[in-house]
């Protein structure tokens, strides 16, 4: 059994990274950013003010949000791609940021490694979600790196993007800067040089090897 934390902010490869290597150690991945973002559909949807943390949290407790084969389920319905839409990504977060939300989601995002470990991949994976993670990561880039990745995963290519999604990227790192989190004993890759697969290589050697290193008698304890 296995945990990996990997925690970073926006635009830095953290979904390619944590997928590619729950694929290649054949264990779940947790997106904790996908409950924040399926909490804040069923915040909208029931048309409370996402700046509301009681009322957003009260929301959160009584929505079954969930994960199924990779894709974010709101009250047994497919909502991946409405939660990666305009509305979600303007308010998710406001609805992140309140402390009782973040209560509300936590044990379900725990429950995702219980039974077989898993790669979870966050904001405060490896400080809060699953603080005795064999292995943490904190993935970073260059500010006009991320905003390169990102121009070319929404294909925004028009003059001027590349200054505005660097803008966008620092204002949801100042709204995410209070969940930021990283770990102490986290590993600090910086992804800017790197490609996709080097940074999964990199980062499966290194989970094999703290899977290793953890043992056997682990094992039996679990
Ligand atoms: O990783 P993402 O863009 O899908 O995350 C969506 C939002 O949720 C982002 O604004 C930060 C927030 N988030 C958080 O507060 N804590 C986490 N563990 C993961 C995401």
């Amino acid at each position: 059994m296995i945990v990996v934390a990997i925690d970073g902010p926006s635009g830095v490869g953290k979904s390619t990274a944590a997928r590619g290597l729950a694929l290649r150690l054949e264990v779940p991945h947790v997106d904790t950013g996908a409950f924040y973002r399926a909490a804040t559909l069923a915040v909208l949807r029931a048309g409370v003010d996402p700046t509301d943390g009681r009322a957003s949290a009260e929301v959160a407790r009584h929505a079954a949000i969930g994960l199924r084969a990779g894709r974010a389920l709101l009250d047994g319905e497919d909502v991946e791609d409405a939660i990666r839409g305009p509305e979600v990504t303007a308010s998710v977060s406001a609805v992140a940021a309140h402390p009782e939300v973040r209560a509300a989601l936590l044990e379900r995002q725990r429950a995702g490694v219980r039974a077989h470990g898993g790669v979870v991949e966050g904001r405060d994976a490896g400080t809060v979600v699953v603080p005795d993670a064999h292995l943490k990561v904190w993935l970073t880039a260059a500010p006009a790196e991320r905003a390169r990745r990102r121009a070319g995963q929404l294909g925004r290519t028009a003059a001027g993007e590349l200054e505005r999604l660097t803008a966008e990227l620092a204002a949801r790192d100042d709204a995410d800067a209070v969940q930021m989190a990283r770990a102490r004993d986290a590993v600090v890759i910086a992804t800017d040089d790197l490609e996709a697969e080097e940074v999964l290589d990199r980062l499966e050697a290194m989970a094999r090897s703290a899977r290793e290193a953890s043992g056997p008698s682990e094992e039996a304890e679990r």
